[in-house]
């Protein structure tokens, strides 16, 4: 199936615009001003995806907090998962099995206890729960880690989008010196002296004759954009079951959605535009803004996805704000005010005890239920046929 991402920006200015123009006249006059394409379209596309799930698109309920019919259909057209990965669908599964099995292996550091899975600890959602990152011998690093989940459609990766792809990315923590402090001959030279390890590349990569870091780097990718996070009550929702939320979730929907502004950059079914931007997080860190180019200067940090997020705290790039309450307190008039800030950010944003709490309950429904614990990546690791 294609994937919505072109579409969602724009649907969501249409609706977002009918809210904004219309709003004495409530949502059902927004609705009939949005008019009948992208609605049609949005339900065309809501068909396209009702294929590969079990419920079906209907009338939504009209009970006074719950989106009208034509609405639901173009937010369920916004928020719905594609079928598949856009890229590496098709990767190997003995390749991502290396890959998964490389991300654990504290042999890829220098010291020879840091792995991956140090950091980006599958059971937190591939976080470690820190404010920040730490590497070995408790080396402070200035970032919160990100989780890993739903990267195959990211556009760039780390908080100041530096890296343009997953490979790319993946030799930065090896090589650093505060991370995994590597070496990528000492790495190879490490896998070589391991018989399974050597049978395992020369399966997935039979054109080359050693293992270097090209091959390392290409399996790591291939098992990161395996990981696309769990199905949640949100999903179920978008895609047609109105009963799957409940009425305050609904309502911190309508917020999130409507006056809360979040849609303008947490749209789409990962909830990130992929954009860069100033939300008025204090502090030194310039992110993107540390390069050169037309932000230079100005602080811009990566929309995160919030998929998962319940099982991600604490956030921001910085680790600032411990729980998502903290988060909607930062929106809802906690954030540093300066000109830098994103034209799109919802300016002298209020929001009473009872919105906070329906805000965070909704965000909650983008997450899995299954908590911290279980351990999310069992699922993922493709079993081998010997
Ligand atoms: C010492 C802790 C640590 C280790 C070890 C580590 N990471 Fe990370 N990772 C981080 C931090 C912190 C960031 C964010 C850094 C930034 O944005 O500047 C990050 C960012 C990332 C990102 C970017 C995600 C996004 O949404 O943009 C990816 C992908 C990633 N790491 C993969 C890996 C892989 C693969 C390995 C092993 C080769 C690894 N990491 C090892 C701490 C770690
Ligand atoms: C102008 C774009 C924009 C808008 C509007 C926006 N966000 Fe964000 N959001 C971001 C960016 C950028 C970050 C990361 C900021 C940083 O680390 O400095 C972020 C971070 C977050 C995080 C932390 C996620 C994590 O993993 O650390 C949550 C939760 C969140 N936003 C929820 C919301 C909610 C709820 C709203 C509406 C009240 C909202 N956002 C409105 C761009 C936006």
């Amino acid at each position: 199936m294609m994937d919505l991402a072109p579409n969602w920006k724009r649907l969501a200015g249409v609706a977002l615009l009918a809210l904004a123009v219309l709003p004495a006249r409530g949502v059902e006059a927004a609705d009939t001003h949005a008019g009948p394409t992208p609605v049609a379209e949005a339900k065309t596309q809501t068909q396209t995806k009702a294929e590969t799930e079990t419920e079906t698109e209907e009338a939504a309920p009209t009970a006074a907090h719950e989106p009208a019919p034509g609405r639901a259909a173009v937010w369920r057209a916004i928020f719905a998962r594609p079928a598949a990965p856009p890229q590496g669908a098709a990767d190997d599964p003995a390749k991502i099995a290396l890959g998964y099995d490389l991300f654990r292996d504290t042999r890829l550091s220098g010291g020879g206890a840091t792995s991956c899975a140090s950091c980006h600890d599958p059971a937190r959602a591939f976080t470690d729960g820190r404010r920040t990152g730490q590497g070995p011998a408790g080396a402070g690093l200035s970032r919160n880690v990100p989780s890993l989940y739903n990267l195959a459609w990211a556009t760039s990766f780390f908080w100041d989008g530096r890296a343009q792809t997953l490979a790319e990315q993946a030799r930065g923590p090896i090589l650093a010196e505060n991370e995994m402090a590597g070496h990528f001959p000492a790495i190879a030279g490490r896998l070589e002296h391991d018989p399974a390890m050597m049978a395992r590349f020369a399966t997935v990569f039979p054109a080359s004759k050693h293992i270097a870091e090209p091959e390392i780097v290409d399996a790591l990718a291939a098992y990161e954009r395996s990981l696309v996070s769990p199905m949640t009550r949100f999903d179920r929702w978008v895609a047609g079951d109105d009963g799957a939320l409940g009425e305050n979730e609904q309502r911190g929907f309508e917020i999130f959605v409507g006056k809360g502004g979040c849609i303008s950059c947490h749209g789409g079914w990962r909830a990130t535009d992929d954009g860069f931007h100033d939300v008025g997080v204090p502090g030194a860190d310039l992110g993107r803004g540390a390069f050169d180019g037309p932000m230079k200067g100005l602080p811009q940090f990566k929309t995160p996805s919030l998929r998962e997020a319940a099982h991600t705290a604490p956030y921001m790039h910085d680790g600032s704000l411990a729980t998502l309450l903290d988060v909607v307190a930062h929106y809802a008039g906690g954030h540093v005010k300066r000109p830098s800030l994103a034209p799109t950010l919802v300016p002298d944003l209020t929001l009473d005890d009872a919105e906070r709490a329906d805000l965070v309950a909704f965000l909650k429904t983008m997450s899995s239920e299954r908590g911290p614990g279980a351990s999310a990546d069992e699922t993922t690791r493709p079993v081998l046929k010997k």
